[in-house]
């Protein structure tokens, strides 16, 4: 095992189990961090700490139940965290894609639900372990595919009335990944902490490959294996963004190939943040 620095960062990472957030996780042991998965099927979460911990020979990894469909165990997750007096980085990784409607436990199309909603309140209830930190970062882990929501998220969709597609609803809930970033940087504004979205690539991941998608969806998840980049690579700009001293000290960007990158101008109207933390607020107050 790695000797552990007198005084290690701490990390809180969603969906670590696989994939990217696995990754990241191992490149930020690796350099010292302690780090806090949340990770919604227990027998993943206890084999991935087990193999971070040979890989990287720290034993500063664990596991903690977070299932983002059910705002209860977003509740049940942060309580769980009540002794880290700080949290120096919060990585908000854990997203899916789903190609039939589905809901969280809590009655709202489950894509937003999962890479938004969930993650939007966890922030909120690590707050005061986020600004005790003194310039904590909270990096959100969006997509290019945020370009297929033009003109902002529908409401509708979410709430369950309107027409649902895939990529709409992929493309929405990761529109409402960059606007959070955003909303953060005014939300924990005169405090330490900074907040950046990313895109990280077309990555070799389990995503879309494990169930959720089905024919053509699942056929074009399989053909596009050949075009994209590994995993380790995937996780460059998550780490770089929870890393860098520069990016230490910058908010609300939209981060590609470790990169400041542009958000798809179609995407977005004037007041689209406000509204995403006004709808957000009033969902989870309602729901909870
Ligand atoms: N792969 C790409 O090409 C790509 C491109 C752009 C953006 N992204 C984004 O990158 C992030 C990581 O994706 P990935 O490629 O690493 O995919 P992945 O290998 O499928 O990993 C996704 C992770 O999210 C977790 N997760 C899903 N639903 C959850 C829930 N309800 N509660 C808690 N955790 C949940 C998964 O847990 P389980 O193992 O239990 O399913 C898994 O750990 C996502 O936000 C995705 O939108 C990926």
């Amino acid at each position: 095992m790695t000797s552990p620095s007198d005084d290690p960062r701490t990390v809180v990472l969603t969906g670590g189990n696989t994939g990217i957030g696995f990754c990241t996780a191992e490149a930020l042991l690796t350099s010292g961090d302690r780090v806090v998965l949340g990770c919604r099927n227990e027998t993943a979460a206890s084999e991935a700490v087990e193999e971070l911990r040979r890989r990287t020979r720290s034993d500063l990894i664990e596991s903690r139940p977070l299932d983002l469909a059910d705002l209860e165990s977003v509740r049940a997750f942060a309580a769980s965290l009540a002794d880290l007096e700080r949290i120096d980085v919060l990585i908000n990784n854990a997203g899916l894609v789903l190609d039939r409607r589905t809901e969280t436990a809590q009655g709202i199309e489950a894509t937003f639900g999962i890479n938004h909603l969930g993650h939007y309140l966890l922030t909120e209830l690590l707050s005061e372990q986020l600004i005790a930190a003194d310039s904590a970062r909270i990096v959100v882990v969006a997509s290019v595919a945020h370009m297929a929501a033009s003109g902002g998220i529908r409401w509708e969709m979410v709430e369950g009335s309107g027409r649902y597609s895939t990529g709409r609803a992929y493309g929405q809930s990761k529109l409402a990944n960059i606007l959070h970033a955003e909303a953060l940087t005014a939300r924990f504004a005169g405090t330490g902490v900074v907040a950046n979205s990313l895109h990280p690539g077309g990555v070799r991941t389990g995503f879309g490959k494990d169930g959720d998608t089905h024919g053509v969806n699942a056929t074009i998840m399989k053909v596009s294996e050949y075009v994209l980049i590994s995993p380790e690579a995937g996780a460059r700009t998550s780490i770089f963004l929870a890393t860098d001293p520069d990016a230490g000290r910058i908010s609300g960007r939209y981060w590609y190939h470790c990169r400041r990158s542009r958000v798809a101008p179609w995407t977005r109207r004037t007041g689209d943040v406000e509204e995403l933390v006004r709808r957000s607020d009033e969902l989870v107050a309602r729901l909870s």
